[in-house]
């Protein structure tokens, strides 16, 4: 039982083990529905009847079911990490670069980029990602080293890997992202050299991280900024609560109203099934299971995170 007290809200009491395991044993039935993602070959490999999901409170308790432990590829994941240090790095000058709408669109998208001159239109889409990984890569002497001990820290975990292997199979069949980042090159909006870039990003993508790893590592943004365990600040208040508004309108892509609506938190995605939500100043809760829905979400990652809301009350709404 964990006495949450956060203002504006009544001290609530939620059985948070109790909430997990009935949400296991509610989704059973839609694990493995929806397909593997498998245009990234290394993760058609991945079994479809995997589920996990962790919760890590404010107060430092973390609360786990099912495969909350297993690694996995993180991908979209990653570029919440990512913009966090590009925002450290180059402040509200990103703003220049990348927008912040909802793209409506698919998150490899290129019909935007050309009417809109390279700016794509938020930093969680790919072509956005990209233009975040260049401004990673201009501010770091060693980018991918600089990145993987950020993640390291922020989920207390020295053993978080980047996959080479996965990585690799992206980058081998990876001609989406090379169409859209040579397509934003073409306008000025990257300074590094396209295979650079897309080195970097794929390497992003590739971080295998458990659901424990995700829901503890992202509690900087339900923090208002700082780590739960040193208290140090990570990134300023104003700039967290504006990865979270990002989060909510563009984290899971054509799909994010659709999110909002059935959900309530803002939240990112991921093609390898995992999903990260956040509930400002109580709790992050992270989902994994491969299987995925036709925008690219995990379909019971998704169901679970609605049972997760309407079960706790947490919804920010
Ligand atoms: O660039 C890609 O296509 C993948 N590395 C990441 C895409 C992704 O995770 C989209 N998420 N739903």
């Amino acid at each position: 039982m964990s006495l949450v007290d956060h203002p504006g809200r009544q001290h609530v009491h939620i059985d948070h083990a109790a909430i997990l395991r009935q949400i296991h044993a509610e989704v059973a039935p839609l694990v493995g529905q929806g397909k593997v993602a498998a245009y990234i070959p290394r993760l058609a490999d991945v079994p479809a009847n995997r589920f996990g999901m962790a919760v890590a409170t404010l107060d430092g308790r973390l609360f786990e079911v099912g495969d909350a432990a297993e690694p996995f590829s993180i991908q979209s994941i990653s570029k919440v990490f990512s913009l966090t240090l590009a925002l450290e790095a180059l402040g509200p000058d990103l703003w220049k670069r990348v927008g912040r709408e909802p793209s409506g669109s698919a998150f490899n998208s290129l019909v935007q980029l050309e009417s809109e001159k390279g700016i794509p239109r938020n930093p969680l889409i790919n072509a956005g990602a990209h233009v975040v990984a260049d401004v990673v890569l201009s501010s770091n002497r060693n980018a991918r080293e600089h990145l993987l001990a950020f993640v390291r820290e922020r989920a207390d975990n020295p053993g978080v890997i980047m996959d080479a292997e996965v990585a690799g199979s992206e980058r081998d069949t990876g001609f989406r992202n090379a169409a859209l980042a040579n397509f934003v090159r073409s306008f000025g909006n990257l300074d590094n050299p396209v295979e650079q870039v897309l080195d970097f990003y794929f390497h992003q993508c590739a971080l295998q991280m458990s659901c424990a790893d995700l829901a503890r590592a992202f509690v900087y943004l339900a923090n208002r900024g700082r780590c739960q365990r040193s208290g140090k600040s990570v990134i300023s208040a104003g700039l967290a609560k504006r990865i979270n508004a990002l989060m909510l309108t563009c984290g899971t892509y054509d799909a994010a109203g659709e999110f909002a609506f059935r959900v309530g938190f803002p939240a990112k995605s991921g093609v390898g099934g995992g999903i990260v939500a956040i509930v400002p100043n109580v709790l992050t809760v992270a989902v994994w299971s491969p299987a995925l829905d036709d925008k690219g979400n995990s379909l019971a990652g998704a169901a679970a995170l609605e049972r997760f809301a309407a079960l706790t009350g947490l919804s920010i709404f």
